[in-house]
């Protein structure tokens, strides 16, 4: 069928792009063109999705059965998509479990026992909360809601894991957070999640999908156990109590990238998978994905390093200050 991958060119995406080639679709992408072209064999189509012309102007020449929606950040982006194609047989769309009002700290029991935003703020969690209604209410029956959680693997371009990985094949002693390494956390890889949002929307599926791994997935801890197993090297944990951490300035999810504080993280990953399970949304083994990820990270292909501020990672001086006397 003709699938139009709304994104496609960066992480998620890309892997979309990649997943609706394998089984076969007539793909396209719809881009800019600021973040590079589609996997080969995909036509890239270009425009500002913000922009209320963009699609109707690029759908008059090549017009999708199906779409996965993984580039939805806006309100106008989310009209413009609502009124240019509302029309498919099957729509899936990637939202965030941050269209939920209570997540974080969570925990999320099933989808629709959850509040969404239903505010005006121009927030990610509100307007993802808005996309999903408004498309939702043109696509109808045919529209599936993934509420993605934590999404890594190759082509990650956003540098949580990838800092990491750096750190950690670079050696030597590590900054942990010391209560932070017994914390679940759970992930999904890209590529997983993404052929299943072409399957989904190859069936019509109609709902709202928490989309991540299941909860007792890993440890923070044992990811990290996982990138000094897939890297090599001599690194060593100097564990760093919450405390100290905090009143030296490290702020969760940024210095620390997947570090969450305890009173977050003590429910954040509890969330309520069910649905993804029976809709079967798989989990790869964590050591593949990790070590695919690396491995992309080493080869040519890999950007450089986030400029946008802040970026994820401990700075150095930083590290310094922490490390010292321990
Ligand atoms: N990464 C996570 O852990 C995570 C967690 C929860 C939810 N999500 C959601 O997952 C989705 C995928 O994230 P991703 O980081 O993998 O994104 P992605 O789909 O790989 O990258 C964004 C794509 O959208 C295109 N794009 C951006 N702005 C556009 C615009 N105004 N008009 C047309 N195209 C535009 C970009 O190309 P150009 O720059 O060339 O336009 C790029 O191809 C996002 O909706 C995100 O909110 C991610």
């Amino acid at each position: 069928m003709r699938l139009l991958v709304l994104g496609g060119t960066s992480f998620l995406g890309r892997h979309v792009a990649t997943a609706a080639l394998e089984r076969g679709h007539d793909v396209a992408t719809f881009t800019r063109g600021v973040s590079g072209e589609p996997p080969e064999g995909a036509r890239g189509l270009h425009g500002d999705r913000d922009d209320p012309d963009a699609l109707p102007r690029v759908l008059a020449g090549w017009s999708p059965e199906l779409v996965v929606d993984t580039s939805c950040q806006t309100r106008a982006a989310a009209r413009n998509a609502a009124a240019a194609l509302g029309g498919v047989r099957g729509y899936a769309f990637v939202s965030s479990l941050n269209a939920y009002r209570n997540w974080p700290p969570g925990p999320l029991g099933p989808e629709d026992a959850e509040p969404t935003w239903d505010t005006q703020d121009d927030d990610y969690g509100p307007n993802k909360a808005f996309a999903e209604r408004v498309i939702g209410a043109a696509v109808g029956e045919r529209f599936l809601t993934a509420r993605a959680g934590l999404v890594i693997g190759p082509y990650d371009y956003v540098y949580r894991l990838g800092w990491w990985l750096d750190r950690i094949a670079r050696g030597g002693r590590i900054v942990v957070p010391a209560e932070g390494l017994d914390q679940p956390i759970s992930l999904v890889d890209a590529r997983d999640l993404a052929g299943w949002l072409v399957r989904m929307a190859e069936e019509g599926r109609t709902g709202t999908v928490n989309a991540k791994g299941p909860v007792d997935m890993t440890t923070l801890g044992g990811l990290l156990e996982v990138c000094r197993a897939v890297t090599g090297g001599d690194a060593a944990w100097v564990p760093v109590p919450e405390a100290d951490l905090l009143a030296a300035g490290v702020q969760e999810w940024v210095h620390l990238p997947l570090w969450l504080a305890q009173g977050t993280a003590r429910t954040a990953w509890d969330v309520d998978t069910t649905r993804a399970r029976e809709l079967g949304l798989t989990t790869r083994a964590l050591e593949a994905t990790v070590a695919d990820t690396w491995e992309w990270m080493r080869s040519s292909q890999r950007p450089p390093v986030p400029a946008r501020r802040p970026a994820p990672g401990l700075p150095a001086d930083l590290e310094e200050r922490l490390l010292a006397g321990r």
